[in-house]
């Protein structure tokens, strides 16, 4: 069952995916060789904690951590550990919070120093599909639509599209009706309609799209050890179209958080 979201519902939203996409931007420049994955882990859980909120994968199914940082040929669910980061990885960080009684998820994929042509456009391949996805993220049209643009953009650079995971509603929950796949046909599923919020996230691999899970039960890597890019955004439909909640322009940043206060 898909659960609409009211105009007050998408205000409070907005502002626990405003914390992902603040928490988000400040970590972008900690991404970098040397650093270990589990320091990116304990500043999210640390900032996430500061700005009221907490950490929507820690403790769920399981998942032990705050993040999943996905190296390479990880594509997610990347548990943090002592690893260090290395120039020329890539590396995919995914980030929820509840806040407020509602959930927001998103993801990124950063390029460590100096990476392959091939592994920038790979990233850059990961969001461009995320936009034909939103583009497509309009009242009348229908869920299928966002999977067919997707597929279509990630296919068109001769890239595989992730089967076995999905996009997903989200609000009260992380993992609400319905399912966003990254492929199918156009013209199929439920109809979008105002008050609707998914995670979009299309998850692809410069190789095959068949997936592995390593001994640790979590990590997803490619079968063919193809380098893996993600990115997410939480996005709803209001009155003003298809809006990113988790853009890291903050623009519905809750007060308390750096936004809000004056510089020094
Ligand atoms: N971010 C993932 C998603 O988009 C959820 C992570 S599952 C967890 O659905 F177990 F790692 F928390
Ligand atoms: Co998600």
């Amino acid at each position: 069952m898909i659960v609409y979201k009211t105009e007050d519902e998408l205000r409070r939203m907005r502002e626990s995916a405003a914390i992902v996409g603040t928490i988000l931007k400040e970590l972008r420049p900690l991404v970098k060789a040397g650093a270990r994955t589990l320091d990116l882990d304990a500043y999210a859980e640390r900032r996430t904690r500061e700005l009221g909120a907490k950490p929507a994968f820690k403790g769920y199914r399981g998942y032990p951590a705050t993040l999943c940082v996905s190296v390479n040929e990880e594509i997610i669910h990347g548990i943090p550990s002592s690893r260090a980061l290395r120039d020329g990885d890539v590396v995919s960080v995914d980030f929820g919070v509840v806040y407020g009684g509602f959930y927001g998820d998103a993801a990124r994929t950063y390029a460590v120093g100096e990476v392959t042509a091939a592994a920038r456009n790979l990233i850059g391949t990961a969001e461009a599909s995320f936009r034909r996805g939103v583009e497509q993220m309009a009242e009348g049209n229908r869920v299928s639509d966002i999977s067919a643009a997707v597929q279509a953009c990630v296919e068109a650079q001769g890239f595989g599209v992730i089967r076995s995971f999905v996009g997903h509603g989200i609000g009260r929950a992380l993992h609400e009706d319905p399912q966003v796949p990254n492929f199918g046909l156009p013209g199929r599923g439920p109809k979008i309609r105002r008050g609707l919020v998914l995670a979009i996230e299309p998850m692809i691999a410069a190789g095959d799209w068949e997936v592995e899970i390593l001994a640790d039960g979590w990590t997803a890597v490619t079968r063919d050890r193809s380098l893996a890019a993600h990115f997410e955004e939480t996005v709803a439909v209001t009155k003003r179209g298809a809006e990113i909640l988790s853009a890291e322009d903050g623009s519905g940043t809750p007060a308390g958080s750096p936004k809000e206060q004056p510089h020094a």
